[in-house]
């Protein structure tokens, strides 16, 4: 694996050993006073972003930091893409520039392909990382949210996992669903017809309508943001009614199981798809999501950069813990 841009093309070991490798950067970092490891000392990393980010841009930049990389972040917005530079000249800037990886986050469904087609046809070492590709994949999106299931849980295969509110226009429910049933777990989609994905019937899930009848039987319920930027149209009829049909009140939350957890990538609608109180308790686990998004980013730059993508070898590699020790 040369980039990340899809869950679908790593094995279940590859995902389980990037798993591995958070939890190896999470042990590393404990209980230190300076969160610096000389892992990337060297390398130079870009995110290039499209779309707005709070979590994943600021969770790539410190893990890289955290590790000694050169991170340079780079906004459409404030870039030569404002003044109609193509994303194929945006990239092929940043490569001169020195750019060991690019992490892209993008509208497009398919544009972190495109440039990673573009930079390799070049003959380019460059790895590209998809942080987002419109309603495509957020694959380390998806990792770090088996890595919180573990955490919360102790394993992922057999669980039961609600993905519930707006699947049609999320590139994190294609990422979990392709992740989550590469593990053994089993997802049920619960959303109004008109934000299901075209074609679920072939996707191996479950559907429901009916939240109040899932909310019982998840082991995870996890809340996805609806994303009126990517919405022309209306989806459903009013903002209350879908609070009402498929938001986490707080008399859905209290019909979970005892053991079961709240997910939500993030950023949270409160009132609307997610209750203020159940937002911020206990079996809540968003916060921890963010905290293990670090992680997961650290395995994923350090598996590309240091080891050409072989997880095995990242793994099997001298360990986090001795190289914080250098
Ligand atoms: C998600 C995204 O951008 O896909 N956010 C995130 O990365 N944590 C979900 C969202 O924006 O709703």
């Amino acid at each position: 694996m040369k980039h990340l841009l899809d869950i679908a093309d790593l094995s279940r070991e590859e995902i389980i050993g990037l798993m591995d490798e958070a939890d190896n950067f999470r042990r590393a970092l404990e209980g230190r006073e300076i969160k610096k490891l000389p892992t990337l000392r060297g390398s130079t990393v870009f995110t290039l972003f499209y779309e707005n980010s709070t979590r994943t841009r600021s969770s790539f930049e410190t893990a890289g930091k955290w590790m000694s990389a050169d991170v340079i972040n780079i906004s459409a917005s404030s870039s030569s893409v404002a003044k109609g530079e193509s994303l194929k000249d945006t990239g092929e800037t940043i490569t001169a520039v020195g750019a060991d990886a690019i992490i892209i986050r993008h509208p497009s469904s398919g544009a972190a392909r495109h440039l990673a087609d573009q930079l390799d046809a070049e003959g380019r070492a460059t790895h590209v990382i998809n942080a987002g590709d419109g309603r495509h994949q957020h694959p380390t999106q998806a990792l770090l949210d088996a890595v919180t299931m573990r955490q919360r849980l102790g394993h992922v295969e057999g669980l039961r996992v609600a993905i519930v509110g707006d699947c049609l226009h999320s590139r994190v429910v294609r990422s979990n669903v392709d992740l989550l049933t590469k593990l053994g777990a089993q997802v049920v989609l619960v959303a109004p017809p008109t934000l299901l994905p075209v074609a679920v019937e072939n996707w191996p899930v479950e559907v429901s309508y009916d939240f109040d009848a899932e909310v019982a039987k998840a082991d995870v319920v996890m809340m996805l943001r609806v994303q009126a930027e990517r919405m022309h149209g209306g989806f459903f009829p009013s903002h209350r009614e879908y609070a009402a049909l498929y938001g986490l009140s707080k008399e859905r939350a209290a019909r979970m199981k005892d053991t079961a957890i709240v997910m939500h990538p993030g950023p949270m609608l409160r009132g609307m798809e997610i209750n203020y109180a159940v937002a911020d308790a206990p079996h809540t686990a968003v916060l921890q999501q963010v905290h293990n998004g670090v992680h997961v980013r650290m395995a994923v730059l350090h598996t590309l950069l240091s080891h050409g993508g072989d997880v095995a070898a990242a793994t099997a590699g001298p360990s986090t813990t001795e190289s914080a020790e250098a």
